[in-house]
């Protein structure tokens, strides 16, 4: 036996695989048999688990104080045409709105500005950006992704440059609460990453929004980009055409029924594609801002884990079978007729 084992295997002439227990699958495994007491326990410990992350989650999503305000609609006059309105330079843009702060609000409040409609995920306007430029004064030149906005009227380069940079949002936001102004800080509102990495100290905005059509906010030339912190926030573009940019920050809490009043600049055109525009005040917990997805999503999960484990329990034990019993297999039961 253990000589013909032998000969086969080292013969050379032969076609049959080399022993090894990987080909002989022979290599070690694990094979769980999922017993019904295994079963319902995995499922028990999956909706002990999820169940509290899920109410936890949806408590603090539910403690969110949240005040949203879509001014786009009332911020032109209803009798011209809105895109003459906006297109307009001489109009008064300006446009006064007034929010109650529905409960307590505590700080750091965030205010947003919320666009609807609006694609900053299209591929040729997320690519229009020369992420070079923005980071060293050296690469000035380094435009040829930011065609149509690379170069002015007499081909010197725009930085920042590029339809991203050239879109950048326009309205702008006072407040004031109670009839008493009130700060809104718009220091730190980029991500560090953004401000220390991407856009240079020593980059300089220059021959921007100079020629042709102007499509946003102007910029300070004498502001490095890296403290242009609404353009870093305009910059980090949005993957859906629902979004939310941080305008600012208010650091003082506010009150049940205070009257916040906001005077808007409503400066940007979103009505040439039916974008609209929202102002949104939220506060914030542990999970961010107001999000009931995650805690619905725990406890659908957690609860339909417990579900299956208490109808395989009522199963098990109304209806007993020994586990693995071949007279269940179907050629081992009598054909019923
Ligand atoms: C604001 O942006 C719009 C384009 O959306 C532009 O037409 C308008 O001139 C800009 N206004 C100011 C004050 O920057």
């Amino acid at each position: 036996m253990g000589s013909e084992d032998g000969s086969y295997r080292s013969s050379k002439n032969s076609k049959k695989p080399k022993y090894s227990r990987f080909t002989q699958q022979e290599l070690p495994a694990c094979k769980p048999i999922l017993t019904p007491g295994l079963v319902i326990g995995i499922l028990i410990s999956l909706a002990i688990i999820f169940i509290p992350i899920g109410l936890l989650s949806f408590s603090a999503s539910q403690n969110v104080v949240e005040v949203v305000d879509r001014y786009d609609e009332e911020c032109v006059p209803a009798t011209s045409s809105k895109l003459g309105f906006i297109q307009d330079a001489q109009t008064n843009k300006t446009c006064i709105r007034t929010l109650i702060v529905p409960k307590k609000m505590k700080h750091p409040i965030f205010v947003y500005y919320q666009l609807d409609n609006f694609y900053q995920n299209h591929r040729r306007y997320v690519k229009s950006r020369s992420d070079h430029q923005l980071w060293s004064p050296k690469n000035e030149y380094m435009t040829k992704l930011c065609e149509p906005e690379a170069v002015d009227s007499n081909n010197e380069p725009i930085v920042p440059c590029g339809l991203v940079a050239w879109s950048l949002f326009n309205d702008t936001y006072t407040f004031s609460r109670n009839d008493n102004s009130l700060t809104v800080n718009k220091k730190n509102i980029a991500w560090t990453s953004d401000r220390t990495k991407k856009f240079g100290a020593n980059v300089y905005p220059k021959n921007f929004q100079s020629h042709g059509l102007i499509g946003g906010a102007k910029l300070n030339e004498t502001i490095p980009l890296s403290e242009q912190e609404d353009l870093i926030v305009w910059m980090r573009t949005a993957a859906l055409p629902s979004f939310r940019k941080l305008y600012g920050k208010i650091e003082t809490d506010l009150e049940a029924n205070d009257k916040i009043t906001v005077v808007i600049e409503n400066n940007y055109n979103t009505y040439a594609f039916d974008g609209r525009k929202k102002l949104v005040m939220s506060t914030v917990t542990w999970i961010g801002g107001k999000n009931d997805f995650l805690g619905r999503m725990y406890l659908t999960v957690g609860g339909a884990s417990l579900f299956f484990a208490l109808a395989f329990s009522l199963l098990y034990i109304l209806k007993p079978r020994p586990l693995g019993d071949p007279t269940y297999l179907s050629w081992n039961r009598k054909p019923t007729l």
